[in-house]
């Protein structure tokens, strides 16, 4: 995919170096355009760094009609960020810069991530400018509300460069996922030993979080089995909530006949107490053993229970040494399509993993990349099976 990223003049610029490296980072070949003002706040250099493409900065240095050539040259434009003078200026349909000229040009999708003071945003010529430009047919990333420039917070922060890349990427996938159910569990499970106590795991959920709202974002219906996790619910997908691994197994048995894929991103807990005792557990003289006995491995019953090649299933593994070695054998053992393995010291609680797909094909390590960025390559993998 061919996206130019054009750069306007406001402070979250210095954040668009970071929009170009998560493009890259999904596959995307990324050239850069600046207006005049956005070189106040960085340099073109550092673009031109990234992308090993000459940064155009004036429509008179290049020879020939630059902005026809990159209009051309490119699925997708985004503008990031979009300050309230340039969504103005295109709404208009002013051509007197590189950034105006070349979104003039465009052939392809155009994305506006606009990044402004929350009193510009409200501002009813804003709003004239944002519905012109969503009637032409461009599509707003943000703004998020949050802490801005002046040290108030409102609305009118730029979406986080990781949003705006997936935002982008995403629509040049296309809704490859479109018809089909994905089942994703997420998060830990809590096994309880009394009304104030349980066994639980450092899992955040965020890896399963990821999958289902890429799942959902390539046009899936994703239902996310959330074990207890603070993570708000991404955009689109329908979230249950369980709490053990017995809640779990039930949640996931519940939705499986309309599932075309299962994705058991979540950290089930091998064991629970043999007892929960109904009150609190008192302490008494000297040490305490617990007894615990094994929980039903969900996954594995669904690789047993499994009938032909659906739904495809998808594992994890997480290991502290020889993660794809490990993570095939679990392949063969739980029957399952894909596992997605991973060392314990890259992945816990982070927004970045660096993980191995293992298939019956073979072995794929990815490069470090975002949880999002991995949820897409499994997404792939899905998209795939699902149409062969
Ligand atoms: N899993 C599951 N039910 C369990 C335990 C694990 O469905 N009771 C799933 C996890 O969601 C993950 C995969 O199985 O997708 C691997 O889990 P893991 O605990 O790493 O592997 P185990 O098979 O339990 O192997 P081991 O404990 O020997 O590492």
């Amino acid at each position: 995919m061919n996206v130019v990223l054009a750069v306007g003049g406001g402070i979250a610029a210095y954040k668009s170096a970071i929009v170009v490296r998560e493009l890259q980072r999904g596959g995307a070949k990324v050239r850069v355009v600046m207006t005049k003002a956005a070189q106040r706040f960085i340099g073109s250099a550092t673009f031109a760094g990234l992308t090993g493409e000459k940064v155009v900065t004036s429509l008179w240095e290049h020879p020939g009609e630059i902005h026809v050539e990159l209009g051309n040259w490119a699925d997708a434009i985004v503008v990031a960020p979009a300050t309230m003078d340039l969504l103005a200026k295109a709404a208009a349909g002013l051509g007197d810069d590189p950034v105006l000229a070349t979104l003039s040009c465009a052939k392809g999708q155009v994305f506006f991530a606009p990044a402004m003071h929350w009193r510009m945003w409200e501002r009813p010529s804003t709003q004239r400018s944002v519905a012109t430009l969503t009637a032409d047919g461009a599509t707003m990333i943000g703004p998020d509300s949050g802490p801005l420039a002046s040290g108030e917070s409102g609305l009118g922060r730029m979406s986080e460069p990781e949003a705006i890349a997936a935002a982008v990427l995403a629509a040049g996938r296309g809704a490859d996922l479109k018809g089909a159910t994905v089942l994703v569990s997420a998060g830990p499970t809590h096994e309880d030993l009394d009304p104030v106590r349980f066994l639980g795991n450092r899992s955040t959920g965020r890896m399963g979080f990821a999958v289902a709202a890429v799942a959902a974002s390539r046009g899936a219906k994703a239902i996310l089995v959330a074990g207890p996790s603070a993570l708000p619910t991404p955009p689109g997908v329908e979230r249950v909530d369980v709490r053990s691994a017995r809640d779990m197994e039930a949640a996931i048995r519940a939705h499986l006949a309309s599932a075309d894929a299962v994705v058991m991103a979540a950290a089930v807990a091998d064991y629970r107490p043999a007892d929960t005792a109904d009150e609190k557990i008192k302490k008494s003289e000297g040490g305490k053993s617990l007894a615990l006995v094994r929980n039903p491995d969900i996954l594995a019953g669904l690789g047993a229970g499994r009938e032909g090649d659906r739904p495809v299933l998808v594992g994890f593994a997480l290991e502290t040494s020889d993660a794809p070695a490990k993570a095939r054998a679990k392949l063969e053992r739980k029957k399952v399509d894909l596992v997605v393995a991973n060392l314990a010291k890259h992945g816990f609680g982070g927004e970045e993993n660096e993980v191995t797909l293992v298939d019956a094909e073979g072995d794929e390590t990815l490069p470090r990349s975002s949880k999002r960025a991995i949820a897409h390559a499994i997404c792939d993998r899905i998209a795939a099976r699902l149409a062969s």
